[in-house]
């Protein structure tokens, strides 16, 4: 069978890396890729835009595609899987309705408000005056949101009442976020850990995957501005078995049966980025329609099980929690970035050192990657995202940055603390024991 991966950046190379793995494919095709799958064994790259759905499902139809997988959330936004399904193409992602949770942050708040799922206060504006006069009576910090998609920039935390108001002129008079920024949400700040709890749903049955923490601030120890993620790790400590069962109780099922109730059938992956408190308790910060990035990166590398053939049964109604066969070591990506990022950076720079650095416990995954004549070359923002697996976080995130440190462009730059976290844990959880 051939299996479609819609996008080009570090999730649709490691979700083209693990369907190429799986004995049931023949052939991976991946519209439009990037260097790292073009270099992929059984990959082949197709020059067909991620957001350009007649081509796609032109594209699914010619080549007698099986599976298509979706990875970012643009065209889910835009309604590729209702098209793929008009044509009985399998597609596997939400329709335009599910896709509205994150394509819609009101959407998402008011959603959560009518199912009981645990969030911060909000308020949706589109009038600069009356956002005014709700945020004077809010205490500091507090988050200010581009309701539409902003590739995960348009969230502002305003730590002072000057910078809160400079943030909502910016999205509702300067269009700082163009349409996206015409509603703004305004939220309570939360306080607590984050975490990603991504799980495959099927309209009613939810297979959750691995836990795993982004770290989306450009700079160590979480400063400097929101990013689309700086690097990511999985399994995440600070999601317990308890703390599991609450985000199911919770959020996970009260979402899946929520989407039922509303007439919407939710098959695809369902991300909550999760800010759990100091007594374990979740709360929801959004809701995405689509795997992570760069959270797909290391969950899939400790995946042992075939994932094409488990996104498979979501269709015939057999997902069930047996299926996934997880590597208990920890795994550590940490994303290498063009100088410049999150603002803007050049391209064009040849990538040196990649050679020989893939082995059973490292992968180099590509995001903004391109070949120029035989060379890999940086073409976006974030352009790798080096994975390592490792008996604890400290030897997963030591192995990954060993491997990073012989990768080299002009301008490129990381952050150095990936896990770290999860690393201090290790460290308190030593120091107790000894
Ligand atoms: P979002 O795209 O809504 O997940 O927001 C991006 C990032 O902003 C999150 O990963 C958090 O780090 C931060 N954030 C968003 N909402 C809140 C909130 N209510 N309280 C604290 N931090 C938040
Ligand atoms: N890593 C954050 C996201 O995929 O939205």
């Amino acid at each position: 069978m051939k299996v479609l991966i819609v996008g080009g950046g570090g999730r649709e190379h490691a979700l083209a890396w693990k369907a190429a793995r799986s004995p049931l494919v023949s052939e991976v095709l991946c519209a439009p890729g990037n260097a790292g799958t073009a270099l992929e064994p059984g990959v082949r790259n197709v020059e067909v835009g991620a957001d350009d759905i007649d081509g796609l499902v032109g594209l699914a139809k010619d080549e007698s595609v099986g599976l298509s997988i979706v990875g970012p959330e643009q065209p889910l936004v835009e309604g590729i899987t209702d098209r793929f399904e008009a044509e009985g193409l399998k597609c596997f992602g939400p329709s335009a309705s599910g896709a509205r949770l994150e394509g819609s942050k009101s959407f998402a708040k008011d959603f959560f408000a009518r199912h009981d799922i645990p969030t911060a206060d909000y308020e949706a504006f589109d009038d600069l005056e009356a956002a005014r006069r709700y945020l004077a009576g809010r205490p500091l910090p507090t988050v200010i949101k581009a309701d539409g998609l902003a590739a995960g920039k348009g969230v502002i935390i305003a730590h002072t009442a000057e910078e809160a108001d400079r943030t909502l002129r910016g999205m509702l008079e300067e269009h700082d976020f163009g349409d996206a920024g015409k509603t703004v949400v305004i939220e309570d700040f939360l306080r607590g850990e984050e975490a990603s709890f991504i799980a495959l749903v099927d309209g009613t049955r939810i297979l959750p995957l691995a836990s795993s923490q982004d770290h989306k601030a450009r700079d160590d120890g979480d400063r400097g501005p929101n990013t689309g993620g700086m690097g990511a790790y999985s399994p995440a400590p600070v999601v317990s078995g308890e703390v599991n069962d609450r985000i199911m109780d919770q959020v996970m099922r009260p979402a899946v049966e929520g989407l039922a109730a509303d007439g919407i059938h939710y098959r695809g992956f369902l991300y909550a980025g999760l800010m759990i408190d100091e007594h374990g308790a979740p709360r929801v910060l959004e809701f995405n329609c689509r795997f992570g990035d760069p959270e797909t990166q290391p969950i899939l590398f400790r995946l042992r099980s075939d994932l094409v053939a488990v996104l498979l049964e979501s269709f015939g109604g057999a997902l069930d929690e047996a299926d996934l066969d997880w590597d208990p070591r920890a795994c550590v990506g940490v994303v290498m970035a063009a100088g410049g990022y999150p603002a803007g950076y050049e391209k064009n720079k040849p990538i040196t050192g990649l050679d020989g650095l893939d082995s059973d416990t490292v992968k180099v995954f590509h995001a903004g990657t391109r070949l120029d004549a035989g060379r890999v070359v940086t073409s976006g923002g974030r352009v790798l995202c080096t994975v390592a697996l490792g008996d604890s976080v400290s030897k997963a995130q030591e192995r990954a940055y060993a491997a990073v440190e012989k990768i080299d462009w002009e301008g490129a730059f990381c952050r150095s603390d990936i896990g770290y976290r999860a690393v201090a844990r290790e460290e308190r959880g030593a120091n107790q024991a000894s």
